[in-house]
């Protein structure tokens, strides 16, 4: 286990079973409303460089709910956006807080805080990885489908930060992957080639369709994320096509879920009407958000 939860393929898949288990039994303390105070006194501090809703929140109320407190360290407040070196945000945050909670756009700089951290670093999304946002969704996949083994998963739409991040989980939880993008959007291929060599069982399609043939677990995302809002148009002429619709459920498994981070543009890579299907468990995702980091929180700050 690492100090920090940078990236999933730094952990390994007993300590990540782990996490499940450790969800498991506070997500049910908390619905039977029994305390479970496992970070008394403690503080995380969340630097949010990008927007969110889920990812703010969530933290937010899951370290109250384990007895502790959180900041909202925006980055155009703090002297963070006035240019203070990573290297000194570290070790003066260090002398504070008990774990930090960041939001931002490169993974090294995610990185480089860590390096100059005593205390635990979460990821809690870059322009590579959002491994959070994996737990919660496979979380959720073991509570609606028993396991997350013995399905096939399938990504359709951007090769983004979650789809590196899918990638990441098919090498460590070695379940099979496909995924769709235009020629143009395939994923990062260093995460590509470092997965190939870990074992994953990935492979990549430029067809929805043929991607989609039974799998169990349909996954997609926005089709320009955070950062990329000025190619916008021409990406919605690129994803033309790579869109979870009826034809998509049609070619997968008949009792297929359809999962998306959120937040969705419903009829650009979702569809209105799948979104709010029967197939669809997108809600139930977002709430894990909250069960799942708390189960890492605790994990890292015990
Ligand atoms: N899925 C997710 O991370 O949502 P937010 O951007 O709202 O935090
Ligand atoms: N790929 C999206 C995910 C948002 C949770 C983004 O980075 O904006």
């Amino acid at each position: 286990m690492t100090k920090d939860f940078l990236c999933l393929t730094d952990w390994n898949l007993k300590d990540l079973e782990a996490i499940f288990d450790l969800t498991r039994e506070l997500k049910e303390k908390q619905k039977r409303g029994e305390e479970h105070h496992l970070l008394r006194g403690k503080t995380l501090g969340m630097i949010f460089e990008k927007s969110s809703t889920r990812t703010r929140i969530s933290f937010e109320v899951g370290m109250y709910q384990l007895g502790g407190h959180a900041l909202f360290l925006s980055s155009a407040t703090t002297q963070m956006g006035r240019g203070e070196p990573i290297k000194d945000t570290g070790r003066v945050m260090s002398g504070y807080l008990d774990a930090i909670m960041i939001r931002t756009f490169s993974q090294e700089a995610v990185e480089e805080l860590a390096r100059w951290s005593d205390i635990p670093v979460i990821n809690g999304l870059t322009d590579t990885y959002h491994p959070c946002q994996l737990m919660a969704d496979l979380y959720t996949v073991i509570e609606h489908k028993g396991n997350y083994r013995d399905l096939t998963y399938c990504w359709i739409g951007d090769g983004n930060n979650m789809a590196n991040s899918w990638i990441n989980a098919a090498a460590v939880f070695g379940f099979e992957l496909r995924v769709a993008t235009p020629e143009d959007y395939r994923p990062d291929p260093a995460v590509v080639e470092r997965a190939r060599k870990l074992g994953a069982r990935v492979s990549y399609y430029t067809e929805p369709l043929e991607a989609a043939r039974g799998a169990q677990v349909l996954n997609t995302d926005v089709w320009a994320s955070m950062g990329q809002e000025d190619e916008q148009r021409e990406r919605a002429k690129a994803f033309a096509g790579f869109q979870i619709n009826r034809e998509t459920i049609k070619a997968a498994a008949p009792d297929c879920v359809v999962m998306h981070c959120l937040p969705a543009h419903r009829d650009e890579e979702i569809t209105d009407e799948v979104m709010e299907s029967a197939h669809s468990i997108v809600f139930a995702q977002a709430e894990n958000r909250l069960h799942v980091q708390k189960a890492i929180l605790a994990t890292l700050m015990r």
